[in-house]
């Protein structure tokens, strides 16, 4: 090869990098910085774990907070919490709590919603956090499980949504989060009802981020792995009664604190980044399932266009293990019928 030829393949490979560089600046939409001071932030599922830490870290921001459950001792307990926080940072933050089903009629969340914002202004901030997981194999779910995991986990997170969204648009602000889940973007053995409600979160938030751009209303989706929640422990004493596929694939995953998870979700909401990850895995996960999801970070989305070929080809591995383990539960399955069946018939 001549040595102009050399020469002249790195040029242009550089300077096709720096066309399609420019192509991608161009074409992501602008990120707008939101801020928190003296928004009214409304998170659901407020009162324990994930939405807890996130009504904790809106406050510090300078937030009025409404949190909203069922459970009312735990709105009143979390929220006095929420309070004392607030009067010592002395800006005159305003804490409320709401109990609502978040799975009831549309038009009793609507009339709630008016109901905050009567107290502490309109709503700038919406956080769809409530939601909580089953997970068995198919079979043995019950189909009612599918219908109540799509309330809690997705309708809920639309219903509050359609509450909130006219106001933001007529004035031309707001942010609006989904809390999915890595099980949102990954599926195992065992999620067959949770999992679709989270990639559901995905689909609309998706949607919503593109119809809401011209009115300047942020869009969110938050991805958290195994985090320790009330919530979670109550999966975890189920795990224990589960199937050992299910057990042994979320031993692969780390545990994370959700303070941890609230604070880089808090954020990436000040920096207007749509998706927040959490951890190594999170990060992977996330550059993997970018596909057609928003990106307003050129970092992120020249990140995500090098390492999605060499993520995905990891993954593949990943999923080898996971459909060895369940191969592997089903074989041991068979062998400890067939040894049962041998020891019936020898006493017989
Ligand atoms: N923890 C994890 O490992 C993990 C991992 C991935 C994703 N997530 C997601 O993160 C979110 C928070 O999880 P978490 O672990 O923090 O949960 P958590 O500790 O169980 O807290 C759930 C919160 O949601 C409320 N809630 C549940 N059902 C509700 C309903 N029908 N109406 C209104 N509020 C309701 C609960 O209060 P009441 O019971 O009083 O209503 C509680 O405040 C969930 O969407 C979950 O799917 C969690």
């Amino acid at each position: 090869m001549s040595l102009i030829l050399l020469v002249l393949i790195p040029v242009a490979a550089f300077i096709l990098f720096l066309i399609v560089l420019l192509f991608i600046f161009f074409s992501i939409p602008s990120r707008r910085d939101f801020h928190f001071f003296r928004r009214h932030a409304l998170v659901t599922g407020g009162s324990k774990g994930i939405g807890f830490q996130l009504a904790v870290g809106l406050i510090e921001r300078g937030c009025n907070v409404t949190i909203v459950a069922r459970n009312v001792k735990d709105l009143q307990k979390a929220s006095d919490e929420l309070q004392v926080l607030a009067d010592q940072r002395g800006q005159r933050q305003k804490v409320q709590w709401k109990s609502i089903d978040m799975t009831a009629d549309y038009n009793v969340i609507k009339t709630a919603f008016d109901d905050c914002a009567k107290e502490l202004g309109p709503i700038d901030i919406l956080i769809n956090n409530a939601g909580h997981s089953v997970q068995a194999p198919f079979s043995e779910l019950p189909v009612t499980d599918f219908e109540k995991q799509m309330k809690v986990n997705y309708l809920s997170a639309v219903y509050a949504t359609r509450a909130v969204v006219d106001d933001m648009k007529a004035r031309k602000t707001g942010h609006i989060s989904f809390v999915s889940s890595a099980a949102g973007q990954f599926a195992i053995f065992g999620y067959s009802a949770y999992s679709p409600t989270k990639f559901a979160l995905r689909g609309f938030a998706d949607t919503l981020h593109m119809e809401l751009l011209p009115y300047k209303v942020n869009v969110g989706v938050l991805y958290p792995p195994n985090t320790d929640t009330e919530g979670f422990k109550v999966v975890l004493e189920e795990l224990l009664t589960m199937p050992e596929e299910t057990k042994l694939m979320s031993d692969a995953a780390g545990l994370f604190t959700p303070k941890f998870v609230a604070e880089a979700h808090l954020k990436d909401i000040a920096d207007g980044n749509y998706t927040t990850t959490i951890g190594l895995d999170g990060w992977m996960l996330g550059v993997l399932t970018a596909g057609a999801s928003p990106e307003k970070s050129l970092f992120r989305a020249l990140t995500q266009g090098a390492l999605a070929g060499i993520f995905r080809a990891i993954t593949l591995v990943y999923l080898g293990y996971f459909n060895g383990i369940t191969k592997k539960c089903y074989r041991r399955r068979l062998a400890e019928k067939e040894e049962e069946r041998e020891n019936e018939r020898k006493e017989e």
